[in-house]
């Protein structure tokens, strides 16, 4: 049985991602780690064990990490991209400083670690359709230079001190429970609770930009998949390329607006968040997760739109 420290468990991915560990490997096995103002609440306080677990400050880490004697490290501490050019130096020290916190700990300990990268880690120069696992990877964005360093230094850990690091690259994640905050993808979320709440919906992203996204109970389930996987099969570990749908504005307003007929949206650009998008791929070409872990979606646009609909009107009461 795995024990699992949840490194920024109150965040977008961790307080689903914490909630379904610990249906799978026993709520007292599953720590919910999480800084000072954001602390957990609610279902995911009462239901098992929680530390104040700082990525910037390794000797925490380290004594939260021998405290419950943790074999696994969810480390999901990181800055999104739009907030991380706003602030670049702090988006560093957490996604690069915090992340040589995390391994430095697993070495030393003997814990394998998870660390999620990103469709940012991509960049201008990337083929943008089907962009391959292997390819030049020179992203714009202190987000993106954050992601590839984490790539190179978790393959590092494995290469050199033996240390189990794997990762993959994540798409605009989608979800109905906890928002995302700063980031270039957030639109895809934020568009279904315009939906919903019966509001016009302010594009922040052009007609015509494409971008990978996946429905959060597919991102938990390759988060979880790929850490049980049998690792005598990679050819890969920091990171692989992971999809399962892209679309533009337009496509998923189009889809909405299917269950929900009155739905408008115009469009309010956002420059800093267009040219964020513009550097990313289109689509990701996933066929080495496929072949080396099993890895296969289960959400097109479709399902997703209809359960997040349904989802949404039942937070709301409506
Ligand atoms: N969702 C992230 C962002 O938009 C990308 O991985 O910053």
């Amino acid at each position: 049985m795995k024990r699992i420290l949840v490194v920024g468990s109150t965040g977008q991915i961790g307080s689903e991602l914490t909630m379904k560990l610990r249906g799978i490997y026993g709520d007292t096995n599953v720590v919910a780690g999480y800084i000072k103002g954001a602390e957990p609440k609610g279902e995911l306080a009462l239901s098992g064990p929680a530390e104040q677990a700082d990525v910037t400050d390794a000797l925490g880490i380290a004594e939260v990490v021998k405290k419950h004697k943790i074999d696994t490290i969810y480390n999901l501490a990181a800055l999104l991209s739009a907030v991380a050019e706003q602030k670049p130096q702090l988006a560093w020290h957490i996604g690069v400083g915090g992340l040589f916190n995390i391994l430095e700990v697993a070495r030393e300990v003997g814990c394998a670690v998870f660390t999620p990268s990103s469709i940012g880690s991509f960049g201008p120069d990337t083929p943008k359709d089907k962009t391959p696992q292997d390819v030049l990877r020179t992203p714009r964005t202190m987000y993106g230079i954050t992601k590839v360093s984490g790539e190179l230094l978790s393959d590092y850990y494995y290469h050199r001190f033996g240390v189990d690091t794997r990762s993959v690259r994540f798409p605009g994640l989608i979800s109905y429970v906890t928002l995302p905050g700063g980031g270039t993808t957030d639109y895809a979320v934020d568009i279904y609770y315009s939906a919903v709440k019966g509001e016009r919906f302010r594009c922040p992203i052009a007609a015509g930009t494409f971008m990978d996204m996946m429905y959060m109970p597919d991102a938990l389930r390759a988060a979880i998949e790929i850490m049980e996987a049998d690792a005598s099969r990679f050819v890969h570990r920091n990171s692989f390329n992971i999809a399962s749908m892209s679309f533009d504005p337009e496509i998923i307003f189009a889809n909405i607006k299917k269950y929900v007929p009155d739905f408008e949206m115009e469009y309010d650009i956002d420059p800093l968040r267009q040219q964020i998008a513009e550097s990313w791929p289109n689509s990701l070409d996933d066929s080495c997760a496929r072949q080396e872990w099993d890895w296969k979606p289960q959400y097109d646009l479709d399902t997703m739109t209809r359960d997040m609909l349904a989802r949404l009107k039942e937070k709301f009461g409506l």
